[in-house]
């Protein structure tokens, strides 16, 4: 059953760090000329209208974008910042980009992406948001069974962007045979895995699970606006990057102290950076 729908939670603290992940792994991969593949499992409608019904239910973007945007100055956001911003030429918050519009935003005309997207009416609304042409392919289709025909990819560098709804309880092993699975195909693919925590225990074993995969070169970056509670909904969230760009570690020990500090709820906000396997 497909109950999750993004739109009510389009530009939270949580989109705000998948983003600003997500931007900073991509601006990196363009720093060559040599073309990559993106590959979105959980595309998500692309984009969404902070007005809309759906966002203005529980205005979660106020706490993440609207917190940020034209007024943040970290060093660290301004990629990100300068990126939404172009997509609301008019000055005010309007919209904010799901991942494979920001993708889009990014790449070029030699890089190719692939969005899985199984809800019926979110999928016709990422082929209206994405631009038309055989660059952007829109797939109606389970993104974990859809990835293993695109790997290895064609170019021979990739990044995956995972992004389930949890919704579904095996959707936290499904991840990890997703890695494996990529691991396997193409080892030197960049994989961002975004995970909720709702309850700790599932990522205690989620991590436990990944060390034990033997896979190297993995690193967690988690941003959380409130002490762990259970029962409380999500009070963090965080990435997992396999292969991350050498710099995204850096940049992430700069920014999450700060982003944690501007978008806490109640004084409990924290963060962690882990390098989960060394190179
Ligand atoms: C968290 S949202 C994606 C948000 C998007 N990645 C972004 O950052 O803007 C997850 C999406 O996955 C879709 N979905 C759920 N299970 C799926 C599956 N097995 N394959 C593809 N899409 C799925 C849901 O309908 C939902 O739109």
């Amino acid at each position: 059953m497909l109950s999750y729908r993004h739109g009510f939670h389009a530009g939270n603290f949580a989109d705000v760090l998948k983003h600003c992940v997500q931007v900073e792994i991509i601006s990196y991969l363009q720093k060559k000329e040599a073309p990559f593949d993106y590959i979105d499992t959980h595309a998500g409608a692309g984009s969404y209208a902070l007005a809309s019904d759906m966002a203005q239910k529980n205005c979660e973007y106020m706490n993440g974008i609207g917190r940020l945007f034209k007024i943040s100055e970290l060093p660290g956001l301004q990629n990100y910042l300068r990126l939404i911003e172009g997509l609301n030429p008019e000055g005010a918050l309007q919209q904010y980009p799901g991942s494979p519009l920001i993708a889009a935003q990014m790449l070029g005309p030699q890089d190719k992406a692939w969005a899985f997207e199984l809800h019926p009416s979110d999928a016709e609304k990422l082929r209206q948001n994405l631009p038309r042409g055989r660059q952007y392919q829109v797939r109606e289709e389970d993104g974990f069974k859809g990835l293993s025909s695109l790997l290895p990819s064609r170019a021979r560098r990739a990044l995956v962007l995972i992004d389930p709804p949890y919704e579904q309880k095996d959707d936290y092993q499904r991840v990890v045979d997703a890695l494996k699975l990529i691991h396997r195909k193409m080892a030197t693919a960049t994989v961002a895995l975004w995970y909720p925590v709702v309850e700790r225990r599932r990522i205690d074993a989620l991590e436990k699970q990944l060390v034990a995969t033997g896979i190297r070169n993995i690193e967690l970056f988690e941003l959380g606006i409130r002490g762990d509670a259970e029962g409380h909904g999500m009070t963090s969230a965080g990435m997992i990057v396999i292969n991350p760009p050498w710099t995204l570690r850096g940049q992430m020990d700069q920014l999450l102290p700060q982003l944690a500090a501007d978008l806490s709820a109640d004084g409990g906000s924290h963060y962690r950076c882990v390098t989960l396997a060394a190179e």
